[in-house]
């Protein structure tokens, strides 16, 4: 599987995981089996997956805690990256809270529920209209500076959001929703492969929407012997060098099958023919 280096030190290899999905109905709670959710995170991880997103919001703490319990002391090389700047007041509900003090009480927190001395990738979950970005972002850029995290991502911004957080901190990723399907992040896309920014969509596969057949996804999936939702993450990696998905799921069996995306190599015909059709 290709590589990719986050902010010039921590290389990953392009397929991660998204473990948003190892927590209960709504994201909110333990998940059924935590049992089986730490064994998919081994799991994970022994099959060469090295880098993990997650955030604190995810159970709440429930998606953090469960790495630490499986994988903690973490292999040389795993890159786990968390982030900051919502609160959860019920199932599905995420307000944001991205004011400096409470940021930096996140982060300590995630410290230490990850028994990390420092975060490898350390992610402003979301702007907060209460809160100038400016100061959500210098809250990171003191974390760094503190050497609490080593580098700083952003997530769910425009591109003018991104010039902004860019002229505060060095911002290495960018993590946005996009998939076949929805491609409102386009813009912002392009302006990290410019720059060298990783850029991490998030919704990779629409909750398993494109999973399921559909014309061209499916006859080109037929053709190579592949499921739809491989094709999928095929067509996230072959669509910039700096694409990193991060596929979620509880199920082993479905982290197998997305995984297996990476050895698939679409044609430029193919991956034309995907295109349009998912944005006919
Ligand atoms: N920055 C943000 O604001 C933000 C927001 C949302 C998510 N995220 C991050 O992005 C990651 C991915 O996003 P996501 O989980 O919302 O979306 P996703 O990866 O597109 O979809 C996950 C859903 O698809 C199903 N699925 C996964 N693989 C499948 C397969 N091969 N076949 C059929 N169904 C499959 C999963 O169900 P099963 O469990 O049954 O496999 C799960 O319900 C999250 O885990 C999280 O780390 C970030």
């Amino acid at each position: 599987m290709d590589t990719f280096t986050i902010g010039g030190d921590l290389d990953v290899h392009r397929l991660g995981f998204g473990a948003m999905r190892i927590t209960g109905e709504g994201i909110w709670g333990p998940p059924d089996d935590p049992e089986e959710a730490k064994r998919l995170l081994r799991h994970v991880v022994e099959v060469g997956v090295d880098l993990i997103d997650t955030a604190d919001s995810y159970g709440p703490e429930v998606s953090e805690n469960l790495i630490a319990e499986a994988l903690h002391p973490y292999p040389d090389g795993l890159v786990i990256a968390t982030k900051g700047g919502l609160r959860r007041t019920g199932p599905g509900q995420w307000p944001r809270d991205a004011r400096p003090e409470r940021l930096k009480k996140a982060c300590e927190a995630s410290l230490r529920r990850l028994k990390l001395d420092r975060i490898d990738l350390y992610q402003l979950h979301s702007p907060d209209p209460q809160v100038p970005y400016e100061d959500s972002v210098g809250a990171l850029k003191e974390l760094q500076d503190e050497g609490k995290v080593r580098h700083v991502g952003i997530s769910n911004v425009s591109v003018e959001e991104l010039h902004r957080a860019r002229g505060i901190v060095e911002v290495v990723t960018v993590q946005n929703r996009y998939n076949l399907e929805d491609r409102g992040s386009e813009d912002v896309l392009d302006v990290c492969e410019e720059a060298g920014i990783g850029f991490i969509p998030w919704f990779p596969l629409a909750t398993g929407r494109l999973a399921k057949p559909r014309d061209a996804l499916d006859r080109i999936a037929e053709e190579q012997d592949a499921t739809p939702a491989q094709v999928a993450l095929a067509w996230l990696l072959a669509r910039s060098p700096v694409m990193l998905p991060i596929p979620g799921t509880s199920s082993i069996e479905h982290f197998e099958e997305n995984l297996a995306a990476a050895r698939i190599e679409l044609s430029d015909d193919e991956l034309a023919a995907i295109g349009s059709a998912a944005q006919g």
